[in-house]
């Protein structure tokens, strides 16, 4: 389903996607697939996902996002199963902790329950880390307090969609490692400690360890291990986890970080890499070009991933409630469900 003046920008977007990740798909093989656009199954289940969303300067622009957020649920008649927020959920000050004021302005009615009635999970980015009056990953964990949708336990949790007969586990990671092996302690950020970075770990480990109990599996934190975007790969983070999303054959590893939405394939590499950073704040660098290893595009928008029991679909949708780019990855192309 399309609306009126949109099919043509539509279908040439979709097109240039389709045409430069044929050119990387057809060559290596690889799992997922790119599709022509389809229209969103309302049976289905559906996360919507954003990172970089809470901005001070450009609130126009997350105002922008969020209401072709809930747009899109009209559109298709969707009802979210939950949001995943990606980081920067805050930037800069926010006065009075969990009374702050921004929790209603730029979260409460800004994604309201009405369209989006399921939990919200988010992860910490480095803005949620700047070292400002208070201390804003303590007031994001103690806000789960406080709201019956913000769900944010731990700085690093599982989570399951739906909650009845789960489809997707996702293990929700805080990425603000602390060393200095190329991740970027700013020095008006701080990040986890050494001990914290182990526990998690540590953590992380024994859950990928444990027997696999849905048919699709996601890592999400809010830097990109690999990115076409203006913060390129992070060789730290590719040090950290690449091994184990491989070695578990984790399908989606999602994130935020770099402001546009992107889709990153490798030859021979069970996951498929997702970065959807267009929540809000301002759009920096340069236009993320489809290049062989996958697609992006420096563009405001957030991202839809539809499960089923036998295929999930991943989304990008522009601020004009649009789809710019979709593939899908089957249940029977995992090799161990
Ligand atoms: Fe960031």
């Amino acid at each position: 389903m399309n609306r009126p003046g949109e099919w043509s920008r539509r279908r040439f977007l979709l097109q240039t996607a389709k045409f430069s990740a044929l050119a990387y798909f057809g060559s290596s093989q690889a799992r997922s697939s790119v599709i022509e656009a389809s229209s969103p199954d309302p049976q289905a289940h559906h996360v919507l996902m954003l990172g970089d969303w809470g901005t001070v300067s450009d609130l126009d622009q997350q105002i922008a996002v969020a209401l072709a957020m809930k747009q899109w649920c009209s559109d298709y008649g969707i009802k979210p199963d939950a949001l995943l927020m990606l980081g920067d959920n805050f930037y800069g000050e926010m006065p009075g902790g969990v009374n702050s004021d921004r929790w209603l302005k730029q979260f409460e009615q800004m994604y309201p329950s009405s369209s989006f009635p399921g939990p919200v999970y988010p992860v910490l980015g480095n803005h949620d880390y700047e070292r400002l009056r208070g201390n804003k990953v303590e007031t994001q964990l103690a806000y789960t307090q406080r709201s019956s949708r913000w769900s944010m336990p731990h700085r690093w949790y599982t989570v399951q969609v739906p909650k009845q007969n789960p489809l997707l586990t996702i293990f929700c990671l805080d990425s603000n490692l602390p060393g200095s092996k190329g991740l970027d302690p700013w020095p008006w950020s701080f990040v986890m400690t050494k001990e914290e970075h182990e526990q998690q770990n540590k953590w992380l480990e024994e859950q990928l360890n444990s027997p696999r109990s849905t048919p699709f599996l996601a890592v999400a934190a809010h830097h990109p291990l690999y990115s076409n975007g203006i913060h390129r790969d992070n060789r730290a983070l590719i040090e950290e986890w690449d091994l184990l999303l491989r070695h578990h054959q984790v399908d989606l590893y999602l994130s935020g970080h770099d402001h546009d939405l992107q889709h990153l394939e490798f030859h021979g590499h069970p996951t498929s890499f997702v970065v959807s950073g267009g929540g809000g704040a301002r759009l920096a660098g340069w236009n993320t070009q489809p290049t062989p290893r996958g697609w992006g595009h420096r563009v405001l928008g957030f991202t839809d991933l539809e499960l089923s029991h036998e295929r999930l679909t991943i989304r990008h949708i522009a601020k004009n409630a649009a789809t710019l780019y979709e593939f899908s990855k089957n249940r029977a192309d995992a090799p161990h469900t």
